[in-house]
């Protein structure tokens, strides 16, 4: 049976993976789509590598496409981490081996391994970089700072772990009442932005502005994904707000996007992201499947944190990096994650 360890036995799989990524519209997906393949093909194995396009019924139609032709893996980043169950049952029955990437998948039994990163610390960095931009932690600070909530899409687990670590980190500046919030939006199922759309979050932006900014400075905002952060900051530029000038709020962000990078370099009104190596991401996916292939059980290194509704999935964490213009070039180009012409050439990958 597959995913069976033997004592390092070398077992009878051929490694075939299927990857199932959500959207070629982020940078990320694509960068890990390529690793993921290559660090697989390297070892010998046939793969498979299909984009969801933010489909959840496409992102179906491709997982069962893969098991009907054979995959013995899986290794899935959800579009819709709760619509998954019956495929994935499917896939078991038929001894698949079943990674959850990045998102973690919800409500079945189903899901073998969870590889990602520590996505409560990702929504610490944002909140952190808010802190220190304002300067809320000096002393004799009295605010109060305004700021806006953006959380990501609910069909994500992720969003839950990103704004819960916003929040754990900000709550006491809002308790003590030098942050606020004036929109009182500050749920997550208000502050959620489907499917990740940075047209919706602009959307949001411009309301919000409308509604509560008329007359009143807005100071930052809590993006949690650079697609997302844009947005905001499309919105803020439409309202009037010029980037670069101290009028302009402080915009947080993820994922290290080549054009977020260029706005944190130049000042264009998004000033932090947080630098996930995907490399090292599809590295942990792959190496899954490799010891599996060779009869050992993948390493884990968190057994108690990602509880998917049916049991802690067994987890490989990695650490993301804060990065802001002081360390985007020796963390970004100095890895060779992006090059500093992948930065200056760098095009909106969403449609606004
Ligand atoms: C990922 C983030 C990404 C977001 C939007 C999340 O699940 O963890 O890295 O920003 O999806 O693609």
């Amino acid at each position: 049976m597959a995913g069976c360890s033997t004592d390092g036995e070398s077992s009878s799989l051929s490694g075939f993976t299927g990857i199932a990524m959500p959207t070629q519209t982020s940078d990320r997906w694509v960068i890990e789509g390529g690793f993921l393949e290559q660090q697989l093909q390297e070892a010998g194995y046939k793969t498979i590598l299909q984009y969801g396009d933010d489909d959840p019924e496409l992102q179906i139609t491709q997982i069962r496409s893969m098991v009907d032709q054979g995959v013995e893996f899986l290794i899935i980043g959800a579009i819709d981490n709760r619509s998954l169950g019956e495929i994935l049952a499917t896939a078991k029955n038929r001894g698949v081996t079943i990674i959850s990437y990045d998102r973690l998948i919800l409500d079945t039994p189903d899901v073998d391994y969870y590889a990602s990163f520590d996505n409560y610390e990702v929504g610490v960095l944002q909140a952190k970089h808010i802190l220190d931009r304002l300067g809320v932690q000096e002393e004799g600070v009295e605010g109060p700072f305004n700021i806006e909530l953006f959380s990501g899409s609910l069909d994500d687990s992720n969003s839950q772990y990103f704004f819960q670590g916003a929040l754990d980190t900000l709550e006491r500046y809002t308790y003590s009442g030098v942050i606020a919030i004036p929109s009182n939006e500050t749920e997550q199922e208000v502050t959620s932005t489907e499917r990740w759309s940075g047209a919706v979050a602009m959307d949001r932006m411009t309301r919000l502005l409308e509604d509560h900014y008329e007359d009143r400075e807005l100071h930052a905002v809590l993006a949690p994904y650079d697609g997302i952060s844009r947005g905001v900051v499309y919105a803020l530029e439409d309202f009037g707000l010029a980037p670069g000038t101290d009028e302009f709020p402080v915009v947080t962000g993820q994922d290290a996007e080549a054009l977020s990078v260029q706005f944190i370099r130049d000042e264009k009104g998004q000033s932090q992201t947080v630098f996930k190596d995907t490399r090292d991401l599809a590295a942990v996916a792959s190496g899954m499947v490799k010891s599996i292939v060779n009869g050992n059980d993948p390493e884990v290194n968190d057994l108690g944190t990602y509880n998917n509704g049916f049991k802690f999935v067994p987890s490989y964490l990695l650490q993301p990096v804060n990065i802001d213009q002081s360390n985007w070039e020796e963390e970004l180009v100095g890895s060779e994650y992006l090059t500093v012409e992948d930065v200056d050439n760098a095009v909106e990958p969403q449609e606004f």
